[in-house]
Order: structure tokens, then sequence, then C-alpha cells
């Protein structure tokens, strides 16, 4: 761990181009294929994820980093598939994305709702969605939920479960029913929803999707 490996990005642009087109075990270090690895999925099989599966995600995410300590994080679980589809289309209904055009597409292979109109569930007919929710004016709120939200999501892609970061959660429960939701759920007024993350096994017959080059000349060096 935590070893230099002295490559280029270039070169780990495509040790990790290598390890998706699934030629080779690129590193000798699981951590770093996985990373490597990760995409986000947004075509799901119908299966429903299993608990022993379910349980180790949600610990990744629970063993996360977070500001001071505190563990404020409240990670809610919906595998309703019913309360799941009707928060993607409140939600996708609440959002404008900038449309995808010309060679500007979010992802080809997994569209998102940004790629394709067609597309009325912003969760995408996930089976498994967790909900992040966090005390309102807290100000590591967002950091706290994307440490843990990309923890889940590396041990998803470990276990073969795909995995998509949705942001702006507090859109899915923007309408009388997305606030009745929050009631049965018992979600506490002082907080709110950040974030979810979709879980899934990814469809059948899909290939993994490919990631885009890492654009050059982000990383300064002194
Ligand atoms: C803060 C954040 C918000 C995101 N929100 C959405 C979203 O609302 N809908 C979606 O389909 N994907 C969303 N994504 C996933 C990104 O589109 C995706 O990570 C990006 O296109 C790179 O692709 P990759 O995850 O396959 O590497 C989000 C990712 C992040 C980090």
């Amino acid at each position: 761990m935590g070893e230099k490996t002295g490559k280029t990005e270039a070169e780990r642009s495509s040790v990790g181009a290598q390890r998706e087109s699934g030629k080779q075990q690129t590193t000798e270090n699981p951590v770093l294929d996985v990373i490597r690895h990760r995409r986000s999925i947004r075509r799901f099989s119908d299966r429903q994820i299993e608990e022993e599966i379910l349980q180790e995600i949600l610990d990744a995410g629970l063993y996360a980093p977070c500001a001071g300590g505190r563990q404020g994080v409240i990670f809610a679980v919906s595998q309703d598939r019913e309360v799941n589809e009707r928060l993607g289309k409140i939600k996708r209904a609440n959002s404008s994305p900038r449309m995808a055009s010309g060679g500007n597409y979010v992802s080809k292979e997994q569209p998102s709702i940004a790629d394709d109109p067609k597309l009325t569930n912003a969760f995408y007919d996930a089976p498994t969605v967790i909900t992040m929710f966090a005390p309102k004016n807290f100000l590591f709120a967002v950091g706290d939920c994307a440490v843990a939200a990309e923890n889940m999501m590396l041990a998803a892609d470990s276990l073969g479960i795909g995995s998509c970061y949705i942001g702006q959660g507090w859109t899915a429960f923007a309408d009388p029913y997305g606030q009745d939701i929050l009631k049965k759920w018992g979600i506490r007024g002082d907080y709110h929803a950040l974030m979810q993350l979709l879980l899934g096994y990814p469809r059948e017959g899909d290939r993994h999707p490919a990631s885009k080059p890492r654009r050059e000349g982000r990383v300064l060096r002194f």
C-alpha cells in the first residue's frame, strides 16, 4: 500500500484501460485495481442484491472518514421498487441537466438523464437506492456523504455490484409524495438528503463501460 509506482499519467491511464478491457490483471494491488475498474452503472438487472452483500457495502460507508469523527451521516436504504421508482421520477421531473450534445456526453454505454431525454427515472430502475442524509447547516455534510459514497462504490465494484452516485439528493423528495416518504422513514426535520447511491447488478450482457481518457495536466508538481 502507498508504494510509488513511478508511472506517468498516460501509463496509468493505459493500465486502467487494460484492466477494463479484461486483458490482464494490471497490478498486484486489489484496491488500486478496483479504483481503476469502478465505473458508473445506470443499466441494471432486475435481480436484487443479496443481504450479505448489502451489509458489506454499508459497512464500507460506515467506516468512511468523517469530519470531526462525528459519524453524522444517515444511510436510508430503500429496496421498495415502487418507492424508488416514484422518487426517481420526482427527481427526474425536478432536474434540468445540461443535455449532452455532439461529443459532450456523460456516458455512451450507460446513458445518464443528460444523455437520453427518454429516461424518466433519475434512479434508472436501480433495485437498491441509498439516500444519504446529514444535518442541515453542517459545513462538512457534502464531504462526509461523498467519502462514504466512494467507499461504498469501491466496495460494490469489488463485490461485482454496479453503482452510481446521484447528486442533489433533496430533489427526489421535492413534492408531497416525497415529503410523506421522509415522514414514513422518520427523517428528522433538521436533516436533509444530500445524495443517493444506486446499487444493483449490471444488466446481463452489458460490457463493463470503458472510462473516458483521463484529462492531462490536472496534476501540478512542485
Ligand atoms: C458529485 C457527483 C454527482 C453526480 N450526479 C449524478 C447524477 O445525478 N446522475 C448520474 O447519472 N450520474 C451522476 N454522477 C456520476 C457521474 O456522471 C460519473 O461519475 C462521471 O460521468 C464519470 O463516470 P464514471 O463514474 O463511470 O467514472 C455524479 C457523480 C458525482 C461525483
